[in-house]
């Protein structure tokens, strides 16, 4: 896509609230919070927000109960799973599962592994991503790749030398949370495919910012959560295929993903497990947040995803640009110059430590960013530089990086201001 830095920015497309909210500044005064932090969590769309007020009044148990409410509130549970498959362009014979989050959904897929399933995963993963899977499976971690056809051609080999009488599973990120660079999806599942793999797309930083299409990318399983996608209630989604979720025990055991319990003769209880959607929904469904989510993937939709990746890229070419201004700031990127990237830029600032430079931010600005290793230390200590066994945990260590993020419902004085506030820091 290319951009015109000067083009006009309109306003913030998909309303969301808190943009009233002030934040305090170490001055005493206060100025309106600028939430530059929309890959942790972004902050909730209005119109969700409306969506599920409306909704509260009839809340129901969902394939619980014969009375009217519930009998609403398991159709706008079923209708949301719906609602999700066609956002998610899923094929017919697809389940969509809610789980509580991304990492919920990846650990439900590590544990439906089949018997000897060997995974691939990419040092370079978010940890949601790259540990459910050791303990259920045998894992190749692979090299951090310094381009997208390096990781095309890094799993390719991975895949030809793996014993083809096991199942496998390829394990891939469609956009880092540290450098917001764009995975090549496409290839890579055609990579998994030619070798008798499957892959699981962990797309929780791409599905606030990019369509994804489950049959047109060829991916076999998708996970995201809702509240990186502008529904903050506690729910998550595992979509794909069915088979290996069916063979699979159930997630957890209980209620609601069972179809006959049974006390047996020598006193033991028998149980037969349902083949569907709810096999792995075991307890009170969360009709709110899977509704939530309904709700944002049809404002996203109606939105449409090429506008708002229009007016992304047009906010991030500013913002990349303005960075690149500044001689003691470095913007973190594996893949190097020309990658495409999301609304997720990292960086480091020479001779300050990150996370006093975020606390300044705020201080100072009322601009809120994340700072740390991201939940990605593999990465975040390859791209800083920092050798194995420093900046421990997240927040800690000297080699910690900034990282700002943002989305929809960013207006254009957020991004200025955190420029002028990098740029007046960095002075
Ligand atoms: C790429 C990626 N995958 C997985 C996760 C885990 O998401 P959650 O914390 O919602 O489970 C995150 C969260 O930051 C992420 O950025």
């Amino acid at each position: 896509m290319s951009v015109h830095l000067d083009a006009p920015v309109t306003p913030a497309p998909l309303p969301v609230l808190g943009t009233e909210v002030c934040a305090p500044l170490a001055d005493g005064t206060e100025i309106p919070y600028a939430a530059l932090d929309y890959a942790a969590s972004a902050p909730a769309l209005r119109r969700v927000w409306e969506d599920v007020a409306a909704y509260l009044p009839y809340y129901g148990s969902v394939h619980r109960g014969a009375g009217h409410l519930s009998r609403l509130s398991t159709d706008l549970f079923e209708e949301s799973r719906r609602t999700v498959a066609a956002f998610l362009g899923c094929r017919p014979d697809d389940r969509v599962v809610f789980t509580r989050s991304t990492t919920d959904s990846l650990n439900l897929l590590a544990t439906s592994l089949p018997e000897g399933c060997e995974v691939f995963v990419f040092e370079t993963e978010h940890h949601a991503a790259l540990l459910p899977w050791q303990r259920t499976a045998s894992v190749t971690y692979l090299d951090a790749p310094r381009s997208p056809v390096a990781a095309v051609a890094t799993l390719d080999a991975a895949l030809a030398a793996r014993d083809t009488a096991r199942p496998a599973l390829v394990c891939v990120t469609g956009a880092s949370n540290v450098t917001g660079e764009l995975w090549p999806v496409p290839e890579l599942a055609a990579a998994a495919h030619r070798h008798g793999a499957r892959i699981v797309l962990d797309a929780a930083q791409l599905v606030p910012h990019l369509p994804v299409d489950v049959a047109a990318l060829d991916v076999d399983w998708v996970a995201f959560s809702g509240h990186k996608l502008y529904a903050p209630f506690g729910a998550g989604v595992l979509a794909g295929r069915a088979d290996w979720l069916r063979e699979a025990a159930p997630y957890l055991a209980g209620g609601g993903a069972t179809r006959r319990v049974a006390r047996t003769a020598d006193g033991g209880v028998e149980t037969d497990w349902n083949t569907d959607d709810s096999r792995h929904e075991a307890g009170s469904p969360n009709v709110v947040g899977a509704y939530a989510i309904a709700s944002a993937c049809r404002a996203l939709a109606e939105a449409g995803f090429e506008n708002l990746a229009a007016r992304e890229q047009l906010l991030l070419g500013r913002l990349v640009s303005g960075l690149a201004e500044l001689p003691r700031v470095r913007v973190l990127s594996l893949f190097g110059e020309g990658a495409h990237r999301v609304g997720v830029v990292s960086f480091v600032v020479e001779g300050y430590d990150s996370s006093a430079f975020a606390a300044a931010l705020s201080d100072r600005y009322g601009i809120g960013v994340r700072d740390g290793l991201f939940c990605a230390h593999p990465l975040v200590r390859l791209l800083t530089g920092a050798a194995a066994g420093e900046g421990a945990g997240c927040g800690e260590g000297p080699l910690n990086a900034v990282r700002v993020s943002f989305g929809a419902g960013t207006p254009e004085e957020h991004i200025e201001r955190f420029v002028r506030a990098v740029r007046e820091l960095t002075a």
